[in-house]
């Protein structure tokens, strides 16, 4: 059932040369439960969008390939609609399946690479909208007992890029499917986001639809970040970070243009693609490893570089602007 000494190159957004010692692809949840009752020491691996490989993984790795997109009439009522989704969908199928429903709730999150299962774990989030603001309940295999859990909105501990399945429950659990609470009409648009305004304009558009703003966030990311499928890339490589008001207030002198989110508690969210623009990385390239020419916040992979190669470059950056700013900005890719 496993193939050995497998290329993990066509499985990871980065593009990363790097091989598995043993591979198997999974399309039922019975053959992952007759995999875990054998293997309790695997690794995951879904749509590979947020993780960079810098060494061959000695665990057995499985890919989830189950599929499936099940409304549930029994729940469904008035104006919501429940839908429970396998984890190998891919995500942007799965949007784009909604929008031709009319379901809505997801296109803010429009062309997200990955995969359904994953999208929990960092729980998922772009121009104003996160996963957790659709998420209705996941089921999870416990790697331990081989049983299925079922985890609500709460135990999920949702936060920006985290949740319960990067810590606590981190490695110990997959998730195998994810339920999704939607509008079926009266949908409630969020468009304040400012790019989103301005494209909708620009196409002179002011009552949209669900598939017109989905339309605009496709081409907000078309024009800023680049496509996984062009240069390796996994989207986002730090988190912004969020620091005292005390502090940005100082760089406020220094730096008057500084962009920011105000937060509760006098706390303060900096836009780490600014502070890394500020600090002369962005379009910058170091062999096959770069920093992208229109987002700095995304690392790129032209071709051959290594995992090393692009951690390397992501350290450099660290450091560099937690010289500069004095802040440190976390990865928000999972280092393998
Ligand atoms: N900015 C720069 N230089 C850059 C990049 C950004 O000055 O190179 C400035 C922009 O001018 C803007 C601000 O930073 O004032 C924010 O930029 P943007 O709207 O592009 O959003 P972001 O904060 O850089 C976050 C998410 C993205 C998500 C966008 C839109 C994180 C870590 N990233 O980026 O998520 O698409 O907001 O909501 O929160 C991802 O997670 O992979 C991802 C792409």
């Amino acid at each position: 059932m496993f193939q050995k000494n497998i290329s993990l190159k066509d499985y990871n957004t980065f593009g990363i040369d790097i091989n598995a010692k043993s591979f198997v692809s999974v399309s039922s949840l019975k053959q992952l439960k007759t995999i875990i009752t054998e293997n309790k020491n695997v690794f995951i691996l879904s749509g590979g969008s947020n993780i960079l490989l810098t060494k061959t993984i000695t665990e057995p790795v499985i890919q989830l390939n189950t599929k499936g997109i099940e409304i549930l009439d029994n729940k469904s009522e008035n104006n919501t609609v429940f839908i429970k989704v396998q984890a190998g969908e891919n995500w942007h199928d799965f949007v784009v399946w909604c929008i031709e429903n009319d379901f809505g709730g997801l296109e803010n999150l429009s062309l997200i690479p990955g995969n359904i299962g994953t999208s929990p774990i960092q729980n998922i989030g772009a121009y104003g909208r996160e996963l957790k603001d659709v998420f209705f309940e996941l089921e999870a295999l416990k790697i331990s007992t081989n049983e299925i859990i079922t985890f609500n909105k709460e135990v999920c501990k949702f936060g920006y890029r985290n949740s319960f399945f990067k810590n606590e429950g981190k490695g110990k659990y997959i998730i195998v499917n994810v339920t999704f609470k939607l509008t079926k009409d009266h949908h409630k648009l969020n468009i304040d986001y400012g790019a989103i305004q301005t494209e909708l304009e620009n196409n002179k558009i002011d009552n949209p639809s669900i598939k017109d703003v989905s339309n605009a966030v496709i081409a907000i990311r078309q024009s800023k970040l680049p496509d996984p499928k062009e240069i390796g890339n996994s989207g986002s490589f730090f988190k912004n970070p969020v620091i005292s008001k005390a502090h940005f207030e100082n760089l406020k002198v220094t730096y008057p243009k500084i962009p920011f989110y105000l937060l509760p508690d006098d706390l303060v969210k900096i836009p780490a693609g600014w502070l890394i623009e500020q600090c002369g990385f962005k379009g910058k390239r170091y062999g096959d490893a770069g920093v992208h020419k229109n987002q700095a916040l995304v690392l790129v992979n032209y071709g051959n570089a290594t995992g090393e190669e692009i951690l390397d470059l992501a350290k450099k950056i660290q450091k560099t602007v937690l010289t500069k700013f004095n802040i440190p900005v976390e990865m928000e890719v999972n280092i393998i």
